[in-house]
């Protein structure tokens, strides 16, 4: 739902990948282009893989992880777009088979029936990614019309530093 201010609602959704350090890169570049952003993380996220503090104040708003008790006001509006970065192999098999056991996966399960546009920035080893079942997953979701940033392992070529992750893409993707 838009904002008050005019501002679109962008959930950004966090999950356990080391890269998710550097996710204040994605917010910011976010609300430069006017987005109004509330960020969901896996319960394993949220276990020092970024600065919740500060993505906190970033944002303006708690960062959502846990589902809200019965009766409580739902803290954030619904989402005009989503932006799962970085995800990971965890919760790309989750999401694609349905099993909403975080908020954050519930949360995903949730936009093909919105009918937001979603975009995905995986961040997966390419050992991983091999996996038969990360396959078909992505065949799904990308069937279900979910946009899919270039595979990124985070390994780094012989002798060089990692790649850079690129969190503007998912924003590109969604504003294509
Ligand atoms: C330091 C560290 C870095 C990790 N990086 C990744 C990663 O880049 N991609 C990935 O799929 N899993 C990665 N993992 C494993 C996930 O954290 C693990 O599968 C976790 O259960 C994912 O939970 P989530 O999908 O709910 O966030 C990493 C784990 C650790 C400890």
């Amino acid at each position: 739902m838009t904002e008050p201010d005019g501002k679109p609602f962008l959930y950004v959704v966090v999950c356990a990948a080391g890269i998710a350090v550097d996710v204040s890169k994605l917010i910011t570049a976010a609300q430069e282009r006017a987005w109004e952003v509330g960020v969901i993380a896996t319960p394993v996220a949220m276990g020092g893989f970024f600065d919740t503090a500060a993505v906190e104040t970033q944002t303006g708003r708690p960062i959502r992880s846990a589902w809200r008790s019965p009766g409580d006001p739902r803290p954030f509006p619904p989402p005009d777009a989503v932006v799962v970065a970085p995800a990971t192999f965890n919760t790309v098999n989750k999401w694609a088979a349905g099993l909403a056991d975080t908020l954050a996966v519930a949360t995903l399960c949730e936009t093909y029936g919105l009918g937001v546009p979603v975009v995905v920035l995986p961040c997966v080893s390419d050992a991983l990614a091999a996996h038969p079942a990360y396959q078909d997953s992505l065949v799904r979701l990308r069937g279900m019309g979910v946009r899919f940033g270039e595979p990124y392992s985070g390994e780094p070529e012989p002798g060089r530093e990692r790649p850079e992750f690129g969190w503007e893409r998912a924003l590109d993707l969604l504003e294509r």
